[in-house]
């Protein structure tokens, strides 16, 4: 039986395969259809909810041609007590050429891996890592800085808000310092993660300093207590506001689902600077290109 590889983490890419995935996103822009897919089959299963990671992976594999089963967790075995471990055991007989899975346990995807054949695509592990939203925010970074992956060297991002119990921090500190970026963290201590980068309590010290903003939300739902005294109060501290913006050149990511005027205000949203629906839209083709590359990877190797 062949090894498949995985994608559980951004580092489980080489930088060299990472600028061949974007290429090749980049490629599929216009592309709304072709056959590099046809007749493999991708089950998708998401244990957590999800607007844009599971209809994006969904569209991805459809639009090349993919056959594609989505489990409804609500109604598999594990409500009877089946463990994810033999989910994926049995899902594995059926001979997918992928599993594509999302799961509140971080860690969820190391468990599963060694009971299938075909490659593991994580879409989202707890607070652990969610490499596919590091790999499409980098691709929108990359088309806004000069479409070069060399003019992202130093670079200054400020990742602000619910760090400590944030996927898509961990992967895009990362990816993105892998890439020279300069990541700054922002946010109030409760919200800081152990961590080496420098840090800041105050959105506006750093405000006239950054090349690029990655707004987070507070992750509530990883919050055993609330640990904050109000959303108002946090959010007159650390909103993306007009008025933090000023003119200047920026560019504001959020990975979504954004919470208006408590992460960024509605008037940011409106703002061309905010590329929160341009990275949905990079979404489906980065995970075009990264189904591609594990899947048919699986078969040449
Ligand atoms: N960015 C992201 O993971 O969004 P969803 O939770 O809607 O998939």
């Amino acid at each position: 039986m062949q090894t498949p590889r995985h994608l559980l983490r951004t580092s489980d890419l080489q930088v060299k395969e990472i600028e061949s995935i974007l290429d090749k996103a980049q490629s599929y822009k216009d592309t709304k259809h072709c056959d590099s897919l046809a007749n493999k089959t991708i089950i998708t299963i998401f244990f957590e909810n999800s607007t844009r990671t599971l209809s994006s992976f969904e569209i991805a594999a459809k639009r090349l041609n993919a056959n594609v089963i989505r489990l409804d967790v609500s109604k598999s075995s594990t409500s009877k007590g089946e463990t994810i471990s033999d989910t994926a055991a049995n899902l594995n007989a059926m001979d997918p050429h992928a599993i594509i899975i999302r799961h509140k346990n971080a860690g969820a995807g190391y468990y599963l891996r060694s009971q299938v054949s075909c490659p593991i695509i994580n879409g989202g592990d707890g607070a652990h890592a969610h490499p596919t939203q590091a790999l499409l925010d980098l691709l929108t970074l990359k088309e806004y800085f000069g479409n070069d992956f060399s003019q992202l060297k130093g670079k200054k991002i400020a990742i602000v808000g619910d760090i400590k119990n944030s996927r898509v921090a961990n992967s895009n500190i990362e990816l993105l310092t892998r890439f020279g970026m300069e990541v700054l963290l922002v946010a109030p201590p409760h919200f800081l993660p152990p961590t080496n980068l420098p840090t800041f309590h105050r959105l506006r010290d750093i405000a006239q300093e950054v090349d690029a903003f990655m707004s987070l939300r507070t992750q509530t739902e990883r919050h055993d207590k609330q640990i904050y005294g109000s959303l108002k109060d946090y959010a007159s501290q650390y909103c993306i506001t007009k008025e933090i913006l000023g003119n200047r050149d920026v560019v504001i990511l959020h990975p979504g689902p954004v919470h208006r005027n408590i992460d960024i205000d509605d008037e940011v949203l409106k703002d061309k600077r905010c590329k929160v629906l341009e990275q949905v839209n990079n979404g489906v083709r980065v995970r075009m290109a990264v189904l591609e590359y594990f899947i048919n990877a699986l078969d040449i190797s």
